[in-house]
């Protein structure tokens, strides 16, 4: 198969050290060997490291929720890519619809980021989403355009072919509303044309194109299986074992 799927957890700002490694220990006993599904959990900075120990030697990847796009300097309160390295992290989450909306994140500021998490070989997992008001005014597929092309500026098709895509609807990120699979497989079908264009048809088939929204267990199956979606970015349900673990048995089955 070309794309394996991708199941990666943001726990937001949830969990000390202490109990994000006790929940990855769990994690790592069910499915820490496992290679049917790529898996990736996001802790907050501060959970890094501890989570970062207890997934060694499993199959299980770090990722982190941010970063800076410079590598060091004057800029009080922020992590940049080498230091995320530094920590063993693999991905980063970045352009978060929360990021976006709470934090005041330009596409020209996550573009920054997306372009010093490739030089620094961290795989960038870009969210890109309408809210519900560019919804209900039919411009999601615009909205979603100018997200990624922004985003993806200056990036080169060989960077391209380890970038991760999050389509995340605004209006159903922790709302329980989560996207009809139609919908949800409209906006995955339109960015995998727009990758295509930026760069080329086999670079754009290789790129994940992750759902995000509301994903639990029970909508989970008939969102996988759809053509263009290629996993998952969970929220809520990624702060349990028993969900999450539930999500990446979903994962597998809809290969
Ligand atoms: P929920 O799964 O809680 O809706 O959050 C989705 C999300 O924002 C993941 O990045």
């Amino acid at each position: 198969m070309l794309r394996k799927k991708l199941i990666a957890g943001n726990w937001k700002m949830n969990k000390t050290p202490a109990d994000g490694a006790a929940l990855v220990a769990e994690l790592v006993t069910a499915a820490g060997k496992q290679t049917d599904v790529d898996v990736v959990v996001c802790p907050p900075f501060t959970a890094l490291d501890a989570v970062g120990k207890a997934l060694d030697g499993s199959t299980i990847k770090l990722g982190a929720q941010n970063l800076h796009h410079e590598a060091s300097g004057a800029f009080t309160g922020e992590v940049s890519a080498p230091m995320l390295r530094a920590l063993f992290a693999t991905h980063v989450i970045i352009g978060h619809s929360e990021r976006r909306s709470l934090f005041g994140e330009t596409d020209a500021f996550i573009n920054q980021k997306v372009l010093a998490a490739l030089k620094n070989q961290l795989k960038p997992i870009l969210c890109v989403g309408e809210t519900l008001a560019e919804r209900e005014a039919g411009t999601t597929l615009k909205v979603v355009q100018t997200q990624l092309e922004a985003g993806l500026q200056g990036v080169s098709k060989e960077q391209a072919a380890t970038l991760i895509v999050a389509y995340e609807p605004v209006w159903a990120i922790g709302t329980g509303k989560v996207a009809t699979t139609d919908q949800a497989q409209e906006v995955h079908a339109y960015v995998r044309g727009l990758l295509t264009k930026l760069f080329t048809e086999p670079v754009a088939q290789r790129v994940r194109i992750l759902y995000g929204g509301s994903m639990k267990p029970a909508n989970a199956p008939e969102l996988l299986t759809q053509k263009d979606i290629d996993g998952g970015l969970i929220g809520g349900a990624s702060l349990e074992a028993r969900s999450f673990l539930e999500l990446i048995r979903a994962a597998a089955a809809a290969k």
